[in-house]
């Protein structure tokens, strides 16, 4: 099956730092798959490469088996791949539905025009703009939050803003990047739900994610990542299972009497 999103021979430094080394990724239709690793290991940086917001210094991506390594980020997301930030990238002083109605025109600019749009424009009042927020509010559970101002709502729902914006142009691939941070475990609950419904339309999911009990949950595939180089690919239950991983993700210093291979 040709994957939705694929990036083979992925590079990329900045400065002294090798952020990314020769990495590949894939996910199919109705996949999710799990990008793991320790804080630096250049999960987002990949995320980056894979949006065009970061420009790579070797290797290629693909979406639905062409090559778009050339285009631009909103080229991407025009084609269909929606991304969140680790760092929310939400307009405080807007509503939730001016937020997400934004996610609708950002791919219509390029980057600058859409954070002018965002910052400045309420967005436009069109019927057809209307029912894309309002599905996107439903899916992610936010619709009781429509009028709010995006400044003063917890962080948790700061997080589903950020998926209904995402979700909003209707992406093929959602590019996640550590959506449950700080969420808690029903919300949690419900940000498996949004995942699940999205794949289930035959839409790709890469879920960067520090809680293995969640990728557990979700993913069909993981990829391990340390210091930019690839160290693992295979199922949730085989990640936690290998010991690369385990001394990659938690450190030397969690293996001691107890778990550890020590004391095997
Ligand atoms: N824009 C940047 N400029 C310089 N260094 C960067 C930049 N973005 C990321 N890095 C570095 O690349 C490495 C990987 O970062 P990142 O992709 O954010 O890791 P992760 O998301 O896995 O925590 C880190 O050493 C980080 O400091
Ligand atoms: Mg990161």
């Amino acid at each position: 099956m040709t994957a939705v999103i694929e990036a083979k021979g992925i590079s990329k430094r900045f400065g002294g730092v090798q952020a990314l080394q020769d990495v590949a990724i894939q996910a199919e239709a109705g996949q999710v798959v799990g990008l793991i690793g320790p804080n630096g290991a250049g999960k987002s940086t990949l995320v980056g490469c894979l949006t065009g917001l970061i420009r790579i210094d070797a290797g290629a991506v693909f979406f639905r088996g062409q090559e778009i390594t050339h285009l631009s980020p909103h080229q991407r997301a025009r084609l269909g791949i929606g991304r969140t930030f680790q760092k929310l990238r939400l307009a405080d002083r807007l509503t939730v539905f001016e937020n997400v109605a934004a996610g609708m025109f950002a791919h219509l600019f390029r980057n600058e025009g859409a954070s002018r749009l965002r910052r400045t424009v309420a967005p436009v009042r069109r019927p057809e703009v209307t029912d894309a927020v309002t599905r996107a509010l439903r899916s992610t559970g936010t619709e009781s939050l429509r009028d709010e101002m995006v400044g003063v709502l917890p962080y948790g729902q700061r997080h589903f803003v950020e998926l209904a914006r995402a979700l909003v142009s209707e992406p093929d691939v959602l590019l996640l990047d550590e959506p449950a941070t700080g969420l808690t475990d029903s919300e949690k609950d419900r940000l498996c739900e949004v995942v699940t419904q999205f794949r289930a339309g035959g839409r790709a999911v890469i879920l960067i994610e520090h809680d293995l009990e969640l990728v557990g949950r979700l993913c069909d595939q993981v990829m391990v990542v340390d210091h930019g180089q690839p160290i693992f690919a295979g199922t949730p239950a085989e990640a936690q299972r290998n010991p690369t991983v385990v001394v990659a993700y938690l450190g030397t210093a969690r293996l001691g009497p107890k778990g550890g291979e020590n004391h095997a």
